[in-house]
């Protein structure tokens, strides 16, 4: 049997942005979505027990086809005679990279079922297709960071730019889930809309995001976290600004602002999905998870810097 595995991920700096070249930074979390790859006489099966938001999986069906269709033709494989099981502790879920988790577990798996040897590079140029499926023309951000980890600095270009960045010491963040599953290829497609038909204020808007991007690494090398806080403040105003957020982000943001975050933001494709925030204390962490827990939302306790 094939085993392999991808890394959820959280967005820390410029989501959307990053689709049109801006820098962004993104961090893998400790969770991971696996995948297991055997051989079946005939046809094709698939199963997926991860842990998910309801209607997730059902939403996602359709996209989910098409990535693994995306998957198999990018590794010159025959869907056939094939049974996928994905599986993991990574909560499917809009915001984490579960799209992404899930095409670097099972191009890893198909590699180690038929043992082609793919290296890490390899199985990011197709977990990158795989994203197709789900994304449209998706950044590369998800799948880099799920297939490599740790925290990296990362622009889109005709080759992407993607440099690793080191942390002091791991960092306490809380991610808080609006529990609706969001269209990441809407989301996309919305932001471009707007940025074609309002182009003097989106240029506006993308600059203050490229500097956010900078003076974010700046303060994550320096462990300035104080800094990196206000930064991920700034940037939620930012997304908001070009209409990515919601009500439910935004009531969690400042729920967990309320309760000690030095900064919280949304994450990932907004619209619903996942919110983070920064909590490098441990009580902190604690206090702000149950608050937005006592609002009737699921958390995940997590480090970046892993
Ligand atoms: C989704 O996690 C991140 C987006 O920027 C899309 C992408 O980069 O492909 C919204």
């Amino acid at each position: 049997m094939g085993q392999g595995s991808g890394f959820g991920k959280v967005i820390l700096f410029n989501e959307h942005f990053v689709v049109h070249g801006v820098p962004a930074i993104v961090a893998a979390i400790g969770m991971r979505t696996t995948a297991a790859v055997s051989r079946i006489s005939g046809g094709f099966e698939y199963e997926d027990n991860r842990p998910a938001t309801p209607k997730y999986k059902e939403d996602k069906l359709s996209q989910q086809k098409d990535s693994i269709d995306n998957i198999f033709n990018a590794m010159n494989l025959e869907k056939k005679g094939v049974r996928i099981v994905l599986g993991g502790d990574l909560y499917a879920a809009s915001g984490v990279g579960a799209s992404a988790a899930s095409c670097v577990a099972i191009a890893r798996a198909l590699s180690d079922e038929f043992d082609l040897n793919y290296s890490d590079d390899a199985i990011n140029r197709v977990a990158y297709e795989g994203e197709k499926g789900y994304h449209g023309v998706p950044s590369g951000i998800d799948n880099t960071a799920s297939t490599y980890g740790g925290l990296i600095w990362f622009i889109k270009g005709k080759e992407n730019i993607m440099e690793r960045m080191h942390l002091a010491r791991p960092v306490n963040i809380v991610m808080g889930n609006t529990g609706k599953v969001a269209d990441t290829m809407a989301a996309v497609a919305g932001v471009k809309e707007r940025k074609g038909k309002y182009p003097e204020k989106y240029d506006n808007i993308f600059k203050s995001a490229e500097e956010v991007a900078f003076k974010g690494r700046k303060a994550l090398e320096s462990f300035d976290l104080e800094a990196v806080g206000k930064l991920m403040n700034e940037n939620h105003k930012l997304l908001q600004e070009i209409e990515v957020s919601n009500d439910d982000l935004d009531g969690l943001v400042n729920t967990a602002r309320e309760n000690g975050a030095i900064g919280a933001k949304m994450t990932g494709g907004g619209l619903g999905g996942y919110m983070v925030a920064l909590t490098p204390e441990k009580s902190v962490q604690e206090k702000v998870a149950s608050a937005i827990k006592k609002k009737g939302f699921r958390v995940l306790k997590t480090t970046i810097g892993i």
